[in-house]
């Protein structure tokens, strides 16, 4: 075992997601319950190079459950990618007297914390540091859910309704891109949430006669005179899509692409409920003395796994919500069936 743990730093880092603030109070409130001091350490990694940080008590996280961003702000850093920077970062700790981290965010939060406390072993400092996954693209390969993708997800649902009522309107088609970096499941959920005729993923070559075209002319077949096409960013270009459409069907597509309106609002019922587990496993970690870990979501428990490990795992795509997706859409709607 080693020394009891005093004080803790807890960041956000990379793109935002709604539940962070959630996370950093559950954070928190769990440290100072067992007499733990607690650092807020602002723009990330960022903050830890540069010594930018902020006391924090249970009173500081107050009134932050509901709101999405996130109030340590956040920040992606390449110098903290370098030696020297991690460096930089191992001095602020031993100047502040941290004794773990949790670094809340994504992909690259988790690249910085699994090379920030090897960098610690390295210098013989015992750093303990936690991940919890926090990103609207729900790609982390050890984790089934990410804080934040749920509340996307409702995001871009309320955003795509809305379009629908136009579109309808007018008898348009809508070529839809939605965030997710490159992974597709933001829009693939979505796209299966707002019944679109056409959804465009990376894991998935795409084929465009067969699952643009043909499925928008099924559509029409069937007595639709509007079509939803919802895009994964990592899929292609919207516009390039949209051209295409017009090419070969001589219809005039509307594009909107939903950019970062996604990642911000209020966190949803399961961002705030799952942020609130994973921040008191984060502690409960640190408070067994167990560093290097990464919380994680399996089968709807949260639990902590080794990070290395952890970061080894990659997620198969569940590529059966593609297949339902094409049972449904236009299915049992056509008159030539
Ligand atoms: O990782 C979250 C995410 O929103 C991705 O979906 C998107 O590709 C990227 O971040 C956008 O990053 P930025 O905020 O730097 O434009």
């Amino acid at each position: 075992m080693g020394d009891k743990i005093k004080r803790i730093g807890v960041l956000t880092s990379g793109g935002d997601a709604p539940g962070m603030n959630a996370a950093v109070r559950a954070v928190v409130r769990t440290a100072v319950g067992q007499g733990i001091e607690c650092v807020g350490i602002r723009r990330g990694w960022s903050g830890l190079i540069n010594s930018d940080f902020v006391p924090l008590t249970g009173n500081s996280v107050s009134r932050i459950i509901n709101r999405g961003g996130t109030m340590l702000y956040t920040a992606r850093s390449l110098e903290f990618m370098e030696e020297e920077g991690r460096k930089k970062a191992l001095a602020t700790c031993k100047l502040l007297g941290l004794d773990g981290i949790v670094a809340i965010g994504g992909d690259g939060t988790f690249r910085g914390a699994l090379a920030i406390s090897r960098q610690a072993g390295k210098d013989g400092m015992n750093l303990r540091v936690v991940g919890i996954p926090a990103t609207i693209d729900n790609d982390i390969g050890c984790s089934h859910y990410t804080i934040g993708f749920d509340s996307a997800c409702n995001t871009a649902i309320e955003c795509i309704d809305k379009l629908r009522d136009t579109m309808q309107s007018h008898e348009r088609c809508s070529v839809v891109e939605v965030m997710g970096r490159h992974a597709g499941n933001l829009a693939l959920y979505v796209g299966l949430a707002v019944g679109a005729t056409s959804v465009l993923i990376p894991e998935r070559p795409v084929d465009f006669e067969n699952d643009v075209v043909e499925n928008i002319r099924r559509a029409r077949l069937a007595g639709t005179t509007h079509y939803m096409v919802v895009v994964a960013e990592g899929a292609g270009s919207v516009y390039d899509i949209a051209a295409q459409i017009k090419d070969s069907l001589g219809i005039d597509p509307r594009v909107t692409v939903l950019g970062h309106i996604q990642r911000g609002g209020a966190p949803s019922a399961r961002d705030r409920e799952t942020a609130s587990r994973m921040g008191y496993t984060a502690v409960q970690a640190l408070v067994a003395d167990k560093g290097n870990r990464i919380v994680v979501s399996k089968d709807g428990r949260i639990r902590d796994l080794d990070m290395e490990e952890a970061l080894a795992e990659t997620k198969e795509f569940q590529m059966e919500r593609y297949d339902i997706l094409e049972a449904l859409t236009n299915n049992g709607m056509s008159r030539f069936r």
